[in-house]
């Protein structure tokens, strides 16, 4: 088959469509004919070998896809050759064909192409379980989404808005401030022209923040402490700023404050089916009834992948950069 493969590690141009093995399903997995697959940060680290896949999984980029699938494992019962399915996986997705456990295998929603459904796993998955299985984000609290134009941040801004609670953004552009406040964001700060910890204190009148989901770590978190209301919640999902701090504990006493990390990828298997259920349960039915939606920012053909790397590294897309695949 086809693949993205990266000849040394380096800049966007070290990925190159090359011939590559198809993979082969173990008994409870299934081959998938790839049609989309998304980008995300991590798939820039890994390009730059400072994110290596974990232990068993591909070596190839790509942690999400959509496809129909072209053959079965000897113990999968559940899905059939033929259908249309979209999920997570550890990696492999920039590729012609892919394999992904059965029971994360999603049957794709009526009326969905394969770019919307491969636009989803990474983000809705990372923000359920940010947002809400650990910072437990209620209605009628109000969240921080930092670098709300991201892709994990517009699944996030609609997900606060279904859930009642008030979503305030910082993104890098005017431009960006206003389509999420068209998302469902009450208003947003531009972080290169305010200090958004005072932005916050003038938002929610003194009041601060219940939760912050913060991609930025070290450059924001001094910050983050003082925007966060009495028992607010940090969760710390990226760390495009840095991940070394000096910090006043008294702080996290004084406000009883709760900070939480999390990262998807290096979850076990039984973790990645929970999680894939706990969004069909919970954030799939919203999806499907298009009452949130997949934000899609452009397409590229897969073999032009170093391209959709540089345009996400440029801080270009808002939403999600999807790669097709022929
Ligand atoms: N822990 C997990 O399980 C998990 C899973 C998925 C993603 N993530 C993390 O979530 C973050 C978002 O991922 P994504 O794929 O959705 O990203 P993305 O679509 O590439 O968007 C990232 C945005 O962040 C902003 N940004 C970049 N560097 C920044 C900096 N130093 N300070 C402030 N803002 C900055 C830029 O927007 P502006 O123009 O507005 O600055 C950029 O467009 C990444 O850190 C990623 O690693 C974590």
């Amino acid at each position: 088959m086809q693949a993205i493969t990266i000849a040394a590690p380096g800049g966007p141009d070290v990925l190159k469509l090359g011939a590559v093995p198809d993979p082969i399903p173990r008994p409870e997995q299934i081959l998938v004919r790839v049609r989309a697959t998304a980008l995300n940060r991590a798939d820039t680290l890994q390009r730059q070998g400072l994110y290596p896949p974990p232990p068993g999984e591909s070596d190839i980029l790509g942690l999400e896809l959509a496809g129909e699938v072209e053959a079965v494992g000897s113990a999968v019962t559940t899905v059939a050759v033929g259908e249309r399915v979209f999920g997570l996986v550890g990696g492999g997705g920039y590729a012609e064909k892919a394999v992904i456990d059965a029971r994360m295998a999603m049957p794709i929603p009526e009326g969905w192409s394969f770019a919307q459904a491969a636009a989803v796993p990474e983000v809705y998955f990372t923000a359920q379980e940010t947002i809400f299985t650990l910072a437990g984000l209620k209605r009628g609290e109000t969240i921080l989404i930092h670098a709300g134009a991201s892709g994990v941040g517009t699944a996030a801004i609609q997900m606060a808005r279904e859930t009642g609670a008030t979503a305030l953004v910082t993104a890098g552009s005017a431009e960006k401030i206003q389509r999420c406040v068209d998302l469902g964001a009450t208003a947003g700060c531009n972080y290169k022209e305010q200090n958004f910890a005072e932005w916050v204190q003038r938002a929610t009148k003194g009041r601060g923040v219940d939760v912050i989901e913060d991609f930025i770590g070290a450059a924001y978190w001094d910050k983050n402490l003082t925007s966060l209301t009495p028992g607010g919640r940090l969760v710390l999902v990226g760390v495009m700023g840095g991940v070394k701090v000096e910090t006043n504990l008294g702080l996290i006493l004084r406000k009883r404050l709760q900070v939480f990390g999390s990262v998807l990828r290096t979850r076990t298997l039984a973790d990645k089916i929970d999680i894939t259920r706990r969004f069909q349960a919970s954030w799939l039915p919203p999806l499907a009834a298009g009452r949130i939606r997949p934000i899609i920012d452009c397409r590229f053909p897969l073999e032009r992948a170093g391209e959709a790397h540089q345009y996400m590294e440029d801080n270009r897309n808002f939403g999600k950069i999807i790669l097709e695949v022929p």
